[in-house]
């Protein structure tokens, strides 16, 4: 069964509503309720006084009615009496101003004075109900982003990070390159975590710094998350144990926070405005699938925060939601692989914030169209009790880097953006129905017939030659541009042409490159005549033993070489030289799923979406209609006709 969960914050509302709120939860058919994240200040009002009789009764009370918790550390919001008393547990902001108190997440994730009373809580928290049935997992903090704190802690870890990572600062020169603009340091003391200057200069760093600077935000990160979970686990080992996930600025490297955790989560809050432009349609299917890839890929994951109501909070206050959006959205986060969803939250806050930030009952407490709407959904799922017995097999891979991400962010060419790269590659994809795993450059390839590595900015050489074998052993490689460009320390690669580490393998190599941007229109033409426009970036590609798929059709480099597709041993590389529009990735990769053979369905009309969940000798194709149009098209033998954000289920015996 697809657990359901509501997400409940007892110490926000009287004692008196809390019968019957989890009465009506457990009415509704909510299976886990999800507690504890914000309420440090009740569990512990002043300094080592600690109160969880509140919280025994809220735990009795779900129990009672046949649910279980998730029970989350309070971390995210230290109380005010420990700020006034340790003020250095602040964050501090770019410019070194430590966060204003009273707002959230603004706690040091390295200070020591905050980790040690973090600890405490979390080991009164543990002792108490740590091995206590009733709790079904422990989420930590609440959606933590990458440490980018300026504070003088970040400040001494960050040098640590970098005198473990090269011993000498003669070292880091070098591998920094720092000779340029007089950089040069002699004590590791002189450097401070990015963005002690002003913003607008912020693009005048030296990359390969900020690089480290991103890989040391993001890995202090994980190590907070180990070092809340190992203090739980002392007290239950076998607690499965969590962290909602959100994409913020600058976000960390999500597959090293989650390794020490047991599950992946997500706060899933799609466009609650169904997007009229094609471009967005697909972005929440690329985000649950990345979110598979937290952890590997045969793992699946949980939704801690499901949209409920209309959003209202960190923006302008939203419209309504849809009629199906409920159900569909949730319906689209089980189909990539969740398999508990929790919905955001009970009820509306009446005070804070995040007054207008709805959850499922409006402040008047009534069952709305939208309570009604998520009693249909769940009506829906018992007619689907093994899904959770089944996984998401996929054939196809798309490469994500987390340092191609990071290097991006510094270093962007005009309408160059990396998730813009991955999304054009998957997005195809799921709208020809194949399953498409996320993957990390030290992923096994085993099981995949086609790999795609878009813009693999930062090159591992010896990632490079396990792509060559896997295409030499009869699998497709896609490398596109911005692939094979720096090094591991973030530099350029010297004396060898682009892509580096991929020429031998796609058969061709770049002369040069036009980072056109939007200030020129280009084209391509393909060797079939078709003709899609492009731009961007465009390399011009000279072809070595590749065969020449398409060529540029304007400026001084017309008829050169952009889309090129190697033979190599018993399989394929193409080499993709620009960005183009929707039409031509689809064109591709309709080619190439086909000649590796992979199955696809050829007839979803755009914004429509399958991705197929197996198991047990059954397969659930969920297909749903991500646009603001009515979609009808052949499917099958038949016709599928469906509104906007409609999700169907298609239930048929395991071929694969
Ligand atoms: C995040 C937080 C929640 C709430 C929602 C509302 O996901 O985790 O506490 O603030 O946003 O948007």
């Amino acid at each position: 069964m697809i657990t359901i969960g509501m997400d409940y914050y007892p110490e926000q509302w009287d004692e008196s509503l809390w019968e019957a709120d989890i009465a009506e939860m457990a009415d509704l058919g909510v299976n886990v309720v999800r507690i504890g994240e914000f309420a440090w200040c009740r569990m512990e009002p002043s300094d080592g006084l600690f109160e969880f009789e509140w919280l025994d009764e809220v735990i009795k009370k779900i129990a009672s009615h046949g649910m279980q918790i998730i029970l989350g550390t309070p971390t995210n919001c230290p109380p005010m009496w420990l700020i006034d008393s340790h003020p250095e547990i602040l964050q501090c902001e770019r410019d070194g101003r430590r966060t204003y108190p009273g707002i959230r997440g603004h706690r040091c994730q390295t200070n020591p004075v905050f980790r040690n009373y973090a600890e405490r809580i979390i080991r009164e928290m543990a002792s108490r109900y740590g091995g206590n049935s009733d709790i079904f997992a422990w989420q930590i903090d609440n959606e933590i982003e990458s440490n980018h704190c300026t504070c003088p802690s970040c400040t001494a870890k960050f040098q640590n990070y970098l005198k473990r990572k090269y011993g000498t600062v003669v070292k880091l020169n070098r591998a920094w390159g720092t000779i340029v603009w007089s950089g040069e340091f002699t004590d590791f003391k002189q450097i401070h975590p990015l963005t002690t200057m002003p913003v607008n200069k912020s693009d005048w760093f030296n990359p390969a710094f900020i690089l480290d600077c991103e890989r040391f935000a993001s890995e202090s990160t994980a190590e907070y998350t180990a070092f809340q979970a190992n203090i739980i686990r002392e007290y239950d080992p076998d607690a499965r144990i969590t962290t909602n996930s959100c994409f913020g600025d600058r976000f960390q490297d999500f597959r090293e926070q989650f390794s020490s955790l047991d599950v992946a989560s997500y706060d899933n809050y799609p466009a609650a405005v169904v997007p009229e432009d094609p471009e967005e349609f697909y972005s929440n299917a690329f985000a649950l699938d990345f979110v598979r890839s937290f952890k590997r890929r045969e793992k699946k994951f949980w939704i801690m925060e499901e949209l409920a109501g209309p959003m209202g909070c960190w923006g302008p206050v939203r419209p309504a939601l849809e009629p199906g959006m409920i159900e569909g959205y949730a319906l689209q986060a089980v189909a990539h692989g969740a398999d508990l969803v929790s919905f955001f939250r009970w009820r509306t806050a009446s005070s804070g914030a995040e007054m207008f930030c709805h959850g499922l009952l409006d402040h008047n407490g009534r069952k709305n169209r939208r309570y009604l709407e998520l009693k249909h959904l769940i009506g829906r799922l018992k007619n689907y009790p093994d899904l959770e017995k089944t996984e998401i097999k996929s054939e196809a891979a798309i490469l994500y880097s987390a340092d191609a991400e990071y290097s991006f962010r510094s270093q962007k060419s005009d309408d160059f953006k990396y998730w813009t790269q991955l999304r054009l590659f998957h997005e195809t994809a799921v709208n020809l129905g194949v399953n498409v795993d996320i993957i990390r450059p030290d992923d096994s390839f085993d099981g995949y017939r086609v790999l795609i590595l878009p813009a693999y900015f930062v090159t591992d050489p010896s990632f490079a030659q396990r792509a060559a074998a896997f295409a030499e052993n009869g699998g497709t490689v896609v490398v596109t541009t911005r692939s094979g460009v720096k090094d591991i320390h973030g530099n350029c690669i010297m004396f060898r042409d682009l892509p580096v580490g991929f020429t031998e393998l796609c058969g061709c190599h770049v002369e040069e490159s036009d980072a056109v941007g939007t200030t020129a229109r280009q084209s391509v033409r393909t060797k079939e005549g078709y003709v899609f426009r492009a731009g961007s970036w465009c390399d011009i590609v000279v072809t070595d033993n590749a065969e020449v798929l398409a060529e540029y059709q304007g400026k001084y480099y017309a008829g050169a070489p952009a889309i090129t597709r190697n033979r190599y041993g018993e399989g394929y590389a193409y080499y993709i030289g620009t960005v183009g529009e929707k039409a031509m990735y689809r064109f591709y990769l309709h080619e190439l799923f086909f000649q590796a053979g992979v199955r696809m369905t050829d007839t979803f009309p755009e914004g429509v979406e399958a991705v197929t969940r197996t198991g047990d000798g059954k397969a659930y194709t969920f297909i749903f209609n991500n646009s603001p149009k009515r979609k009808i098209f052949e499917y099958g033998s038949g016709k599928l006709d469906m509104k906007p954000l409609e999700m169907k289920i298609v239930e048929t015996m395991d071929e694969s």
